[in-house]
């Protein structure tokens, strides 16, 4: 494939989500992240997939945009997923859709290693995976307008008020998500947390360069082409509701 970094990965980019950044002026630059890590170690067969694996579905980490094309070997629309947990419901969207290239982002190294093992399993090419902070790849390595869509299912809600800070979904990331998409491209977000549906609701229909796809401007019904994910079965199971929102951007100046 052509990603041409043959990188092991046990020995290369795991340590770039903590790599302390520092001021002009030589302080500890503090970061308010969306994510903590999480402990947890590879299995066997995760290793095994990362270590034979990651040259041809992992993407490294680098502080200039990626050529979009030249990473999937063919010019097909791109959808970015963030936080794919175990990635079982990214798979099966590549499979489902191979017209369309699927560049996942997980901070957490077993999913990562997870993803790739059931994507060699089902023999998908049609996606890659990157194992960093979200939103440190879409500021420096997505190029602007070049993105069909965003998916973002069952983001962390950090319930509790100190935290929401914590979201990921705030008025600057949508802004960033804005800047990457083409003009008709899609956001896709879900939550089984009523809170955080508000809030993402509240933030995107705020936003002018979006449409919302809802018909009454509120919550999309939740679509038969997402699959099932691990924490909407989870959140099932709890008895909890969930909350899709679906908008379109339609405006080309952004
Ligand atoms: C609640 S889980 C949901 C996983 C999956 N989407 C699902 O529905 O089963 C949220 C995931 O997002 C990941 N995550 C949170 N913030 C992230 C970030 N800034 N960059 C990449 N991954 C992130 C976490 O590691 C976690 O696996």
């Amino acid at each position: 494939m052509t990603n041409e970094k043959t990188t092991h990965f046990a020995q290369s980019k795991r340590k770039d989500v903590t790599t302390p950044e520092f001021t002009a002026d030589g302080r500890f630059k503090r970061k308010i992240r969306s994510f903590v890590l999480r402990t947890g170690r590879l299995s066997q067969h995760q290793q095994n997939a990362m270590n034979t694996h990651w040259s041809d579905f992992g993407v490294d980490y680098q502080t200039t945009p990626y050529d979009l094309t030249a990473l999937f070997g063919n010019g097909n629309p791109v959808v970015l997923e963030i936080g794919f947990g175990m990635g079982h419901s990214l798979v099966q969207m590549a499979k489902q859709n191979p017209d369309i290239n699927y560049l996942g982002i997980e901070v957490h190294t077993p999913g990562v290693g997870a993803c790739i093992a059931n994507a060699v399993d089902q023999k998908v090419d049609n996606l890659r995976v990157i194992c960093h902070d979200a939103v440190e790849v879409l500021t420096d390595c997505i190029p602007d307008a070049s993105l069909q869509g965003l998916q973002l299912f069952f983001p962390d809600p950090w319930h509790k008020a100190k935290h929401h800070k914590r979201r990921i979904v705030q008025r600057e990331f949508v802004d960033l998500v804005v800047q990457k998409l083409k003009c008709g491209g899609f956001i896709h977000m879900a939550t089984d947390w009523e809170n955080y549906a508000e809030q993402m609701l509240e933030v995107l229909s705020a936003t002018p360069a979006l449409a919302n796809r809802a018909a009454g401007g509120g919550y999309f019904e939740r679509p038969d082409f997402r699959p099932l994910t691990k924490f909407e079965q989870r959140g099932q199971k709890l008895g909890h509701g969930v909350w899709d929102l679906y908008f379109i951007k339609t405006d080309k100046r952004t």
